[in-house]
């Protein structure tokens, strides 16, 4: 593997050898954790690790509720309630299953923006950063599948409108709404499909995250200056680096015991908080609940999907320009999907020589108006549409899109960073001047 010069494994005894020749796994999972990582990672460093111990709380706790539940329409919202109340410890187990979910896209969307911030999308992270958004793809789909099994009111009725979106495709919309439902409208095969992959995407996601890991230590971490470490000799490389067992797993696991606090109080205390009392009520297909809502994980980008009606200039310009194919419903499917897209493509379109934004001091102000920009679009998508909703949705998806596609390509060119130190290790000496490798 490319990337910071550091010790690696030597197979001792007779038996290590023999293995080593045969499969090299104890070298890969000794490079692996004694990789060196920036000595300077602060707190927004630990996401990561709470998100990879999301997803195996997601597939343990899964695994298990499957052994209660039944994907069949007129069983799976009384298997819940089996699971509930009458399997032992079933409703902790379903209660963490919900709330995991939560904590999950808490955990992403931290990530994410901790990687917006400090650059980490840049140069030569792109793979690591397209990756992580396969994944966060990914993740939006399991929850969204995941959400239908309960077979509640919320279950059907946001089933019938997410897919009734495909249906906005021109053309060949309606086949594949069809073909993904299984038959014209929500029904028994719909709920076995998304079961059925509802159950497979966690291991594809596992398999991603497992990619995701390579790339960065392939190129090793980013880290709150943007510095890369010095790759000259392996003493050079030592000067900035830690390796990470010891010391970031127990950083990590401190930070993650945290978390995991916060998380078991709201499991215990408040575990419908995030969700929607229609849920408890019984899938009816002939009575539609008065506001459908997604799960607040989805609403920003649900508010950029509900911004653009007919009577936005935009709107009625691609539409005609079209000659009508691209109408407000398909626009609004376009601007979703695009909203995520053009984060994807943020590598290319910042074109700052900086990598962190903490040496950036006008990228700072644009991007925590992106993040409050986030905030909003998530309140005002869980509102009706009527004004000023409407124009608050507008502005702030306008304004999703004008931070990708202007500002960063503009601040590259008119900003004047501030300088980043020389090295990691000057760094982490301006932080810690006490701190015994500081004074080495
Ligand atoms: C299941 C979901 C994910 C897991 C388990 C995961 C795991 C990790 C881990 C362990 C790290 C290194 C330490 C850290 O930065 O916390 C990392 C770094 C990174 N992740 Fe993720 N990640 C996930 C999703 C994402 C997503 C959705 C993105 C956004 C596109 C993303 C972008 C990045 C980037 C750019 C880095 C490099 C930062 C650096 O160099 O330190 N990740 N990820």
């Amino acid at each position: 593997m490319a990337g910071i010069p550091h010790d690696h494994y030597e197979p001792k005894s007779g038996f290590e050898k023999w293995l080593h020749k045969r499969l090299p796994i104890v070298s890969l999972a000794y490079d692996t954790l004694m990789i060196p990582t920036p000595k300077n990672l602060n707190w927004m460093w630990i996401w990561g690790i709470v998100l990879t111990f999301c997803l195996v709380l997601q597939i343990v706790t899964g695994v298990i509720l499957v052994m209660h539940y039944t994907p069949q329409v007129d069983m799976a919202f009384a298997s819940i309630e089996h699971i509930m109340r009458d399997v032992n410890g079933g409703f902790f187990l379903r209660y963490m299953h919900a709330n995991g979910a939560s904590l999950f896209f808490i955990a992403v969307y931290i990530h994410i923006f901790r990687g917006l911030y400090y650059g980490s999308y840049k140069a030569p992270r792109e793979v690591t950063w397209i990756i992580g958004m396969l994944i966060y793809l990914a993740m939006m789909a399991t929850g969204f599948l995941g959400y239908v099994l309960p077979w509640g009111q919320m279950s059907f009725w946001g089933a019938t409108v997410i897919t009734g979106l495909f249906g906005a495709i021109p053309f060949i919309g309606e086949g594949i709404q069809t073909w993904l439902l299984g038959g014209p409208a929500v029904d028994n095969a719909t709920l076995n499909r998304f079961f059925s992959l509802h159950y497979l995407l966690p291991f594809v996601i596992a398999a991603l995250v497992a990619v995701h890991i390579w790339a960065f230590h392939t190129t090793g971490n980013n880290n709150p200056t943007g510095v890369e470490v010095r790759r000259g000799s392996k003493e050079e490389a030592k000067k900035d680096t830690l390796p990470f067992w010891p010391y970031f797993v127990i950083k990590d696991l401190f930070a993650l015991a945290i978390v995991f606090l916060i998380f078991w109080a709201v499991v215990g205390f408040m575990p419908n908080y995030l969700g929607h009392p229609d849920n408890y009520i019984e899938a009816n297909p002939l009575a539609t609940p008065a506001h459908i809502v997604p799960e607040w994980y989805y609403l920003p980008f649900y508010a950029i999907l509900r911004a653009f009606t007919a009577d936005v200039w935009a709107v009625q310009f691609v539409s005609w320009i079209t000659g009508g194919i691209v109408d407000a419903k398909f626009f609004g499917v376009l601007a979703m999907f695009g909203a995520i897209f053009v984060m994807v493509l943020a590598p290319w379109l910042d074109t700052s020589s900086t990598r962190s934004g903490r040496y950036r001091p006008a990228f700072k102000w644009w991007f925590w108006l992106l993040a409050i920009d986030f905030m909003v679009l998530m309140w005002v998508g869980a509102r009706d549409t009527n004004f000023p909703h409407d124009w608050i949705s507008l502005i702030g998806a306008t304004y999703w899109f004008a931070y990708f596609l202007v500002v960063l390509p503009l601040l590259g060119i008119f900003e004047k960073p501030t300088t980043p130190p020389e090295t990691i290790e000057e760094d982490f000496k301006h932080h810690y001047p006490d701190s015994p490798s500081a004074a080495e």
